[in-house]
C-alpha cells in the first residue's frame, strides 16, 4: 500500500520510515525504466524547485536540474552568492519568502541547523542535498544501486573505511532502516559520533542488523558485500587536508586491502573521488567498482523524491 510522502521534507534517512524509503527506491525503479525507454513521465508539470548552494557540486547540481526537468517541473539555481545564506537575512526569511515561489527546496549547507531551520519554516517540501551532517540523496542513490547490482538489500554487509562524516552517517542511517549489517573503520578521533550511533541503536534493535566501528580496515572489510569510502577531508574542511593525510594513511581502499577476501563484493564511492588518497585509481577503475552507476542513480531517486514530495 502507498503511502502518501505529499509536503514531507527529507532532513535525514533516520527521520523517514522504511516504507518510505521503499517507496521512494521502488519509484526510482519505475521512473528509470521510462525514462531509458524514452516514455514521458510529467509528474511535475509546471512546479519549480529552488536548489540552494553553500558549497560546490557536480553530480547533485545537475541531476536536480535535469531531474525535475525530465518530470516537466524547473530547477532554479541558487549559487552561494546569490542570496548569501546566514548573511544577508535571517534563514527563517529565506524559508518564508521562497515558499511563496516555488514548490520545493533543495539545499545543501555547511550547518545541518540550517536544513532544520529551512524545514522549519518553509511551507514546501525541503530536501537535503547535503549538510556537514548528513546526505540522504546520496544513500538513496546507492540503495538502489545496491539493489540493482546485488539483488537485494537484505543480507548485504557494508564496510565504509575512512572519515565518520555526512556519508557514512547517512550510510549508517539507511542501514538502521533496513537492517543491514554496517561496520565503519576510521582513525581514532575520526569514526562516526557518540550521538548519531546512538540516535540507530533503537532501530538497529527493531530492525536487526548492527553498526560495529574500529580503527582497523582489513577487520571491516571481512565478509563485506559492499566496500565504501569517501575523501579524507570534506567540503569546509580543506584548511585540515594536509593533518587528515598523514592521520588517514593506512585507511586507503586498494588490491592490497581487498586482497584474499573471499565474497563477491562491489566498490562504491560517492565522488568527488580523490584518487591515491582515500582510494587507489586502481580499485576506482577495477571491474568490481560501481561509482559512475551510483553517480547516475542520483537522479533516478532525485526524481522519485521530488515526485512523491511534491506532486
Ligand atoms: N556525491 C555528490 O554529492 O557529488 P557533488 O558534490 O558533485 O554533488
Ligand atoms: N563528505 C563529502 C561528500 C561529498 C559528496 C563532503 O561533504 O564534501
Amino acid at each position: 500500500m502507498a503511502v502518501s510522502m505529499k509536503g514531507k521534507s527529507l532532513k535525514t534517512l533516520i527521520e523517514w520510515s522504511r516504507e518510505e524509503i521503499q517507496q521512494v527506491l521502488d519509484t526510482a525503479i519505475q521512473l528509470k525504466m521510462k525514462q531509458k525507454i524514452g516514455e514521458p513521465h510529467p509528474l511535475l508539470v509546471g512546479k519549480s524547485l529552488a536548489m540552494i548552494f553553500q558549497k560546490p557540486s557536480l553530480r547533485t547540481r545537475v541531476s536536480f536540474e535535469v531531474g525535475i526537468s525530465q518530470l516537466g517541473g524547473k530547477a532554479l539555481y541558487l549559487a552561494p552568492s546569490d542570496i548569501k545564506l546566514g548573511e544577508r537575512e535571517t534563514t527563517e526569511d529565506i524559508a518564508i519568502v521562497i515558499s511563496r515561489y516555488v514548490d520545493g527546496i533543495m539545499a545543501r549547507v555547511f550547518g545541518h541547523d540550517i536544513i532544520e531551520d529551512l524545514a522549519k519554516y518553509a511551507t514546501v517540501p525541503v530536501i537535503n542535498g547535503l549538510s556537514d551532517y548528513a546526505h540522504p540523496c546520496q544513500i538513496l542513490g546507492d540503495f538502489l544501486t545496491i539493489l540493482e547490482k546485488r539483488g537485494s538489500l537484505c543480507g548485504q554487509k557494508i564496510a565504509y573505511i575512512g572519515d565518520g562524516n555526512n556519508v557514512a552517517n547517512s550510510l549508517i542511517f539507511g542501514s538502521a532502516q533496513f537492517g543491514l549489517e554496517i561496520a565503519i573503520a576510521s582513525p581514532r578521533g575520526f569514526e562516526p559520533k557518540k550521538d548519531v550511533l546512538k540516535r540507530v541503536a533503537p532501530f538497529f534493535k527493531k530492525n536487526g542488523g548492527k553498526v560495529t566501528v574500529t580503527n582497523n580496515p582489513k577487520e571491516a572489510v571481512k565478509k563485506a558485500n559492499v566496500i565504501y569510502t569517501d575523501v579524507w577531508a570534506s567540503m569546509g574542511q580543506e584548511a585540515e587536508k594536509d593533518k587528515r593525510l598523514g592521520l588517514f594513511k593506512g585507511f586507503q581502499v586498494n588490491h592490497k586491502l581487498v586482497a584474499g577476501l573471499t565474497d563477491d563484493f562491489i566498490f562504491m564511492h560517492c565522488l568527488p573521488a580523490h584518487y591515491g588518497e582515500e582510494v587507489s585509481y586502481e580499485l576506482a577503475k577495477d571491474e568490481r567498482s560501481v561509482i559512475y552507476d551510483q553517480a547516475e542513480n542520483r537522479l533516478h531517486a532525485q526524481k522519485a523524491v521530488m515526485a512523491l514530495l511534491m506532486m
